[in-house]
């Protein structure tokens, strides 16, 4: 089967995030957030937009995650922040699944 081309990269295995978790992968030099909420899957940046927090190890309700530094709030599937004092959306990623990996595309 071919590789997806045009700027998708192999992020990580599908089975290496168990359903309702959140692990830290890097990719093209980006540490990254890959989320499995109810069997769908999304890829953020990991780090908090507020300061320096990895929001891989906050705490993932439903499909928000909170910041484990400040306990700021961001929407998963959007980016958007949801409470204080995060204030700046987070970056999200196209997400596709193919030959048992993730794959997220990185425009530039
Ligand atoms: S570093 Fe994430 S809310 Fe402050």
């Amino acid at each position: 089967m071919s590789a997806p081309q045009d700027g998708w990269q192999p992020v990580a295995q599908v089975e290496d995030v168990e359903e309702d978790d959140v692990i830290c992968a890097r990719s093209c030099g980006r540490d990254l957030a890959v989320f499995n909420i109810e069997g769908s899957y999304y890829v953020t940046d990991d780090c908090c937009t507020h300061e320096e927090a990895s929001l891989s190890e906050g705490y993932l309700q439903e499909d928000t995650i909170e910041c484990p530094r400040h306990q700021g709030v961001f929407h998963v599937p959007t980016g958007k922040p949801m409470a204080a004092p995060v204030t700046e959306p987070l970056r999200t990623y196209q997400v596709r699944v193919e030959d048992g990996r993730l794959w997220v595309r990185f425009d530039e």
